[in-house]
């Protein structure tokens, strides 16, 4: 077990969800994937103690999890910040400049792509396309498309969600209908973003 992760996760929560989700599956497998799917919704990165369980559970050698894990993007062996920051640097969303908002979201945030900040609040990535070239540049954050980007954006994005934070407020329904113009929050167009 990783030191860091037995500060961040309950071991005795994981192991209730693996057993859990076990009762749902035949141990073949072909379910590996989807096991991996439900554990990284659930906990936000897959926790070496799942890793281990799902390897008793599929007969799996826990490398091959690991390799399964590292494969595919959407697995991750770090927890995640609350929001996750994603930059597309695929062809078209580069050829528009994408570089310039992740080399801003990296100063801003001071941690590089794959890493968490410190306070646990945010985590940035990095993608090759989200499907959205017609948009581009493309940032997401928690998976929601931030199209025709640019640098200002982002700047306000992440100021809207650190005063949202201070606030006590979420990122639900109404984010994106706040920003803040001379101290107070006004409503704009969802157009705007
Ligand atoms: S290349 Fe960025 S969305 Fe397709």
């Amino acid at each position: 077990m990783l030191e860091n992760e037995k500060e961040i996760c309950n071991c005795n929560m994981i192991e209730e969800f693996m057993n859990k989700i076990f009762k749902t599956y035949l141990p073949e497998k072909d379910n590996l994937i989807q096991i991996l799917n439900e554990v990284q919704d659930e906990f936000g990165y897959i926790p070496k103690t799942a890793q281990e369980k799902i390897s008793e559970f599929l007969k799996i050698p826990m490398a091959e999890i690991y390799g399964v894990i590292t494969f595919y993007s959407r697995f991750t062996l770090e927890p995640k910040g609350k929001y996750t920051i994603s930059v597309c640097l695929g062809t078209a969303c580069y050829v528009k400049g994408s570089q310039k908002i992740m080399d801003r979201l990296k100063e801003r945030l001071k941690i590089e792509p794959g890493q968490t900040t410190e306070d646990g609040m945010f985590s940035i990535d990095q993608t090759r396309c989200v499907g959205a070239c017609g948009l581009a540049p493309v940032f997401t954050v928690n998976g929601e498309v931030y199209g025709k980007a640019t640098v200002k954006k982002l700047d306000e994005v992440l100021d809207r969600i650190k005063i949202r934070r201070i606030r006590g407020l979420g990122f639900g329904d109404g984010f994106k209908i706040l920003i803040i113009k001379n101290r107070d929050f006004k409503p704009v167009p969802e157009s705007l973003f």
